[in-house]
């Protein structure tokens, strides 16, 4: 994994003690775990970003890459671990007729982006592991333990909200492992490669890095701490360059770029929209 910067090999040494010290910091921690009113005396509670959704950063953004053959199957990709395709087929399953999430698809989807974000380098890999940490702890509720009814709850979004309201499991005051709250923040993440890959089909010119970085502030920094959003920063340095991305996605060129996220895109946002209105519909989307 190459660190594009224009600066000697003194400098790259100490910039990657800095992130690898920075990064001790993200570790487990890099799923807003932190509500801005909990930061500490020692460390600012302020968001340098005034962050909105609104997409309207990209003046000199192309068409968007929907319009491009989206009903064209996503090719495989035999010599890699990730595959989009994989991506989109466990979140056209995750949704139900009935506007219902299915949390085993959901999970698997997010397992395949976990890949995609580990393909990415290894400092993005190294957040990865938190959000698979999450998608355990979403997997072993549904396990329920001795308490196979519990279990049963966790099969789809809608019921586990019903489950979870009904024995107080989630908390609208206090951090709790609930099922709720760890799909809310996995959530929220979600929203953040969601973003970055559109940026990146509608973007050739700025660098992965920047619109890593640029999703991330829109989707993501305002749940974090001060101090996580500097090591977040950091870490989105080594992202790597667009030739690397397009290996990783398997386009050979940019059409194929547009036919993976046109196809990949809708797919992530139907269940991330359907996850975030359901949350919205029982006044969960801002659970501590
Ligand atoms: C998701 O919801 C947003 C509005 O919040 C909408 O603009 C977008 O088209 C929706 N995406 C999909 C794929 O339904």
């Amino acid at each position: 994994m190459a660190c594009h910067l224009a600066i000697g090999w003194r400098g790259r040494q100490l910039l990657a003690l800095g992130i690898a010290a920075l990064l001790l910091f993200i570790g487990s921690a890099w799923l807003p775990e932190t509500r801005l009113q909990d930061c500490s005396a020692f460390w600012p509670c302020m968001s340098l970003y005034n962050t909105a959704v609104d997409g309207s950063l990209n003046p000199e953004a192309g068409s968007p890459v929907s319009s491009v053959g989206s009903s064209q199957p996503i090719p495989q990709c035999p010599d890699q671990r990730f595959q989009m395709s994989r991506v989109v087929r466990e979140f056209t399953d995750a949704v139900t007729e009935d506007q219902d999430v299915l949390l085993e698809h959901y999970l698997s989807g997010w397992e395949e982006l976990v890949k995609f974000m580990e393909a990415l380098g290894s400092v993005l890999g190294f957040i990865s592991q938190d959000v698979t940490g999450k998608i355990g702890v979403v997997r072993e509720l549904a396990l329920g333990g001795s308490d196979r009814a519990s279990g049963d709850a966790y099969r789809t979004l809608r019921s586990m909200i019903r489950m979870e309201l009904a024995r107080g499991i989630v908390n609208f005051r206090v951090k709790t492992a609930s099922g709720c709250r760890t799909v809310l923040v996995l959530n929220r993440a979600l929203k953040w490669l969601e973003l970055f890959l559109e940026k990146l089909g509608r973007d050739k010119r700025r660098s992965p890095s920047e619109l890593c970085r640029e999703a991330y502030l829109q989707a993501l920094a305002r749940h974090h701490s001060w101090l996580m959003q500097r090591a977040a920063e950091l870490a989105f340095l080594a992202v790597p360059e667009r030739p690397e991305f397009l290996h990783i996605v398997c386009a050979r060129d940019e059409r194929g770029v547009a036919r993976v996220l046109g196809s990949a895109l809708p797919a992530i946002g139907r269940v991330y929209n359907l996850t975030r209105d359901t949350l919205a519909e029982h006044n969960m989307l801002n659970l501590p």
